[in-house]
């Protein structure tokens, strides 16, 4: 072959090969899923990931002519390293949409990249109202604190708890939490003595609740993050705060079904307010957490895993209205105002806020079958966050 030959194959080829690079491209919608893999909030990411892959064998990585590819990365739950692994994504990947979002500050870095990208970002876990507001890009499929803490505000009081200590993890979520559900349980004629504040990274519980010993309420009032529960109730049982006559109670995220199992019969009797359980009696429900164990033995899902597997709900939906042909904004035009029956139960993506609508349920723990759950007891219909009210 003489030069001028072989520079002209290697032209042609070059060309082939980037033109077959594009067709890939073009043919494959990509979703980048930033979740902590590792370190204290590991568990999140384990159910949302599961969660995302469940979705995907139920329903097929073809959609609307697009091959759907799910790409996981692991922020450890470090906000500069979400922000960081969000920007390559968007830049070297070019992602379609960004997803996950572990704890309120991953989601807080990573907005105003997906309001300059024009990426939607489908938020699956974090819970602090505010989020919905950092980016017109953002859509929650998680729930918020402010939703679940007012349905205890208004239970609690109704119940025989007059007088309540608070104690949440001093984050975004937490405050919420706190917020909601004073100013709830106050309203309707509690009193809350004291709100204590523990640190979100390496918590010692112990002096907090030594403190809460001695102020005897009836009640606690908690929020930690899904996976912390766990070392909660331990140091509570421990401390013998139920035999003291303190109740333990709070939003279901204490209660994780992650870990409930684990927790013991100490646990039994624990009332607490959320949008899933893993005991929801719903058909959709039954379907959902057979097929999860089926493909996951050793977890049940958590209301983590739902908010992951909604979300890639709302994802494929709009990939299908869109005939998967949509840019950024038709994707989030198209992620608007759905509505469907999650395992949670109903739920709908309230198209002003981008933010879920769903039932809050009251629930205690109870055993059957020789395992934990949380049963629910009463329903709070159709809630909207009521962080957006004001
Ligand atoms: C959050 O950081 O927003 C968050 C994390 C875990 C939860 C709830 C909220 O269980």
């Amino acid at each position: 072959m003489n030069k001028r030959l072989f520079i002209h194959a290697v032209a042609l080829a070059a060309a082939s090969l980037a033109a077959s690079n594009s067709i890939a491209q073009n043919n494959t919608f990509k979703i980048g899923l930033i979740l902590p893999m590792t370190g204290q909030q590991a568990s999140t990411g384990r159910q949302i990931e599961a969660a995302a892959k469940l979705y995907m064998a139920q329903n097929g990585d073809t959609v609307a002519g697009k091959k759907v590819e799910l790409i996981v990365k692991d922020d450890t739950s470090i906000p500069d390293v979400t922000k960081r692994l969000a920007q390559e994504l968007i830049v070297s990947d070019k992602v379609n949409v960004l997803a996950g979002f572990g704890i309120t500050p991953s989601a807080l870095a990573t907005a105003p990249l997906a309001t300059k990208s024009k990426t939607p970002m489908v938020v699956m876990a974090a819970a602090t109202s505010s989020i919905t507001q950092a980016s017109p890009y953002v859509v929650r499929t998680s729930f918020t604190l402010a939703q679940a803490a007012v349905a205890m505000g208004d239970w609690a009081p109704k119940n025989g708890i007059k007088k309540v200590v608070t104690l949440v993890s001093d984050y975004g979520p937490g405050i919420d939490a706190e917020k909601y559900f004073k100013e709830r349980f106050v309203f309707n004629g509690g009193q809350v003595s004291e709100s204590l504040r523990v640190p979100l990274r390496g918590p010692d519980f112990a002096p907090f609740l030594q403190k809460v010993r001695d102020i005897k309420p009836d009640a606690l009032f908690v929020f930690v993050p899904s996976g912390a529960g766990a070392a909660v109730m331990k140091q509570f049982l421990e401390r013998g705060m139920d035999k003291a006559g303190i109740k333990l109670i709070g939003t279901g995220d204490i209660t994780d079904d992650d870990q409930l199992n684990d927790m013991g019969d100490g646990a039994l009797g624990v009332v607490t307010s959320h949008h899933y359980s893993t005991a929801h009696p719903s058909a959709v429900n039954k379907k959902f957490v057979d097929a999860f164990a089926k493909a996951n033995p050793s977890l049940r899902p958590n209301f983590m895993a739902v908010g992951g597997y909604d979300g890639m709900r709302v994802i494929y939906e709009a990939l299908k209205a869109t005939k998967g042909q949509g840019g950024g904004d038709a994707l989030l035009a198209a992620m608007k105002g759905q509505i469907f029956e999650s395992p949670r139960g109903p739920m709908f993506i309230d198209a002003q806020t981008r933010d879920v609508v769903h039932n809050i349920y009251l629930r205690k723990v109870e055993k059957k079958d020789g395992q934990l759950y949380n049963v629910e007891f009463d329903v709070i219909k159709d809630v909207k966050d009521p962080g957006k009210a004001k």
